[in-house]
């Protein structure tokens, strides 16, 4: 298999990312990173760095890792050089369609393909939000951020039977009233869903309503400072009355990162244009890999 060989411009918080996302994919691999002349030193990095493009070997596509205000002009001008270009500035509602339409623009003069908004939010959870709202088209939609340092050891929840240890933290519902999520880090051999019962019907626990999660770490997760809930709840006349609940936490630069790759594997199956996360079928973002993702998700 040949490897899509990309750039990176700017390596900033998120370019250092998008230099281990890359490293560990069998799929892509690191052409060299774009910078501007006055960027700090990087010993570590395995790659050239150089400050224009054309000084690269063969590059196939281009992860923008720019400030936001930074990242229309760069996407243009690696368009013009004929390079297709995966970016995600935080840009949301009017000024993310705006920003779309110009690269779009661009991209079809100069025939190349390019993705908009590929990143974390915009991004991952974007795409979650939507599937969300497609699943339970009337409703509404809360998106909370979080961070780590609201997260508490739980002496109670690390007494029952099956925790090795635990942090709670506490979050207000869209109605004001505080809902607990509680994170378990589990022995061996316990019933994560056991567990779960033991903590929720604990007395303790009762003033609240009480979710539980598994984790593999807890040492990790007091590390990360970045976690989202999104919760999308049908309409109260809805038959269904369908509750879908994403909670995640997670660095937010490493997963921008994973779903640059993502779009940068879809890259080589796209006609010119700009395209969001929402223009691309599921399964393109496994590049090659397409196949064996359906069979396994599926
Ligand atoms: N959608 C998401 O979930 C998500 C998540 C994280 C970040 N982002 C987006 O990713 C981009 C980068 O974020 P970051 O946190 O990595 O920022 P950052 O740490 O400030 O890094 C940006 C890098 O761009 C280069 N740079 C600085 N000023 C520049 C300029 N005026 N023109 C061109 N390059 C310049 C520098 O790299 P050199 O020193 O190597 O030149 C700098 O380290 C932003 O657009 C942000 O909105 C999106």
């Amino acid at each position: 298999m040949k490897k899509t060989r990309l750039a990176i411009i700017g390596l900033g918080n998120l370019g250092r990312k998008c230099v281990e996302a890359i490293q560990s994919d069998q799929q892509t691999e690191l052409a060299g990173v774009v910078r501007r002349p006055e960027g700090a030193h990087a010993p570590w990095l395995k790659a050239p760095a150089v400050t224009h493009v054309s000084e690269l070997d063969r590059v196939d596509g281009a992860l923008i890792c720019v400030p936001v205000d930074a990242v229309a002009d760069t996407a243009k001008s690696l368009l013009q050089s004929r390079i297709p270009v995966v970016e995600c500035a935080r840009l949301h509602s009017v000024a993310f369609i705006n920003h779309k339409s110009d690269i779009h623009r661009a991209a079809l003069h100069h025939k190349v393909p390019a993705i908009v908004g590929a990143g974390c939010d915009p991004g991952a959870v974007s795409l979650f939000r939507n599937q969300f709202a497609l699943l339970a088209p009337r409703g509404h939609t809360e998106t909370r951020l979080h961070t780590g340092t609201s997260l508490h050891h739980t002496l109670a929840a690390s007494g029952i039977k099956g925790v090795k240890r635990a942090l709670a933290t506490e979050l207000p519902s869209r109605e004001g009233v505080l809902q607990r999520y509680v994170y378990v880090e589990l022995e061996p051999s316990a019933d994560a869903a056991n567990v779960a019962d033991a903590i929720v019907n604990d007395p303790l626990f009762l003033d609240e309503e009480t979710r539980v999660f598994a984790v593999p770490s807890i040492d990790t997760l007091e590390e990360t400072d970045r976690g989202v809930v999104l919760e999308r709840h049908a309409a109260a006349g809805d038959p269904g009355h369908a509750t879908l609940l994403l909670e995640g936490r997670y660095d937010e630069a490493g997963l921008a990162a994973r779903m640059m790759l993502a779009a940068a594997r879809a890259l080589p199956f796209l006609q010119a244009g700009a395209y969001s996360l929402l223009d691309l079928p599921p399964g393109v973002l496994w590049g090659e890999q397409r196949h064996a993702a359906e069979k396994e998700w599926m």
